[in-house]
């Protein structure tokens, strides 16, 4: 752990605009700054992923680090600024990990294989609305990797199962549904991420609020894929 004094802040700046007050500073000293992911700052990208006092993305629940604010703090208080922890992220410098394991789930199975061309008449297929509604829910999800830095076992059970229903819920994830659960979860075991053991600090930190049902979700998938193959 490294200590730096923050000055010159206010409680209207983010959390990250606070890392640029200290990292401008470390510039003008000519000393190397704090590195840390960001791309859009308005909790969608999900890059932006830190420990905060021991808490993914900060005190703030259902928020992102770069929608956290200082005013969530008090004058003095000393903040602990961690990197994820978790195996299959490593970490590449200061508060950046390499978070590419996620990319490779979604490669092995976060498509559909309908044609695509001109965008088809909305209404043309239909989709019932409890459907429509949870696969809206899935996909929320923005990638930030906050599940598997909280779970004790490293997981990322909720990630993956966000990522697999919010195609297997909707008809034109369906041809796949089976293969999809099976490939996601094979790749998600070869990244070495955990399994789930039901601690649930994966949805009490996720700023998504994705619920661990869709977990249940894939489970079920997974179960009817692995009997479908032994048929
Ligand atoms: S499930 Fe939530 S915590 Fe996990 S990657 Fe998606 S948005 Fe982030
Ligand atoms: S920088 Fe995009 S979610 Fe925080």
């Amino acid at each position: 752990m490294v200590k730096y004094e923050a000055g010159n802040l206010n409680e209207e700046m983010s959390f990250l605009e606070m890392l640029d007050v200290i990292n401008e500073e470390l510039i003008s000293k000519g000393e190397d700054p704090i590195a840390f992911d960001h791309d859009c700052r308005e909790g969608i990208c999900g890059t932006c992923g830190m420990m905060i006092n021991g808490v993914a993305h900060g005190p703030q629940a259902a928020t992102t680090t770069c929608q956290l604010h200082m005013r969530h703090f008090k004058d003095g208080d000393t903040v602990y600024v961690e990197p994820w922890r978790a195996k299959a992220f490593p970490v590449l410098k200061d508060l950046v990990v390499d978070r590419s394991a996620f990319d490779r789930i979604i490669q092995s199975g976060g498509y559909i294989s309908a044609s695509t061309g001109s965008a088809p008449e909305a209404n043309s297929i239909p989709v019932s609305k409890p459907a429509a509604d949870q696969a809206m829910d899935a996909a929320a999800c923005i990638g930030c990797g906050a599940c598997v830095a909280a779970c004790p076992n490293g997981s990322a059970m909720l990630f993956t199962s966000a990522k697999v229903s919010h195609l297997n819920l909707l008809p034109q994830g369906e041809p796949e549904r089976y293969r999809r659960v099976m490939n996601m979860v094979a790749t998600m075991d070869a990244e070495e991420f955990g399994a789930c053991t039901n601690h649930r600090e994966c949805e009490a930190v996720c700023p998504q609020e994705i619920s661990i049902q869709f977990i249940a979700k894939m489970n079920r998938d997974y179960l009817v894929a692995c009997l479908r193959k032994t048929d």
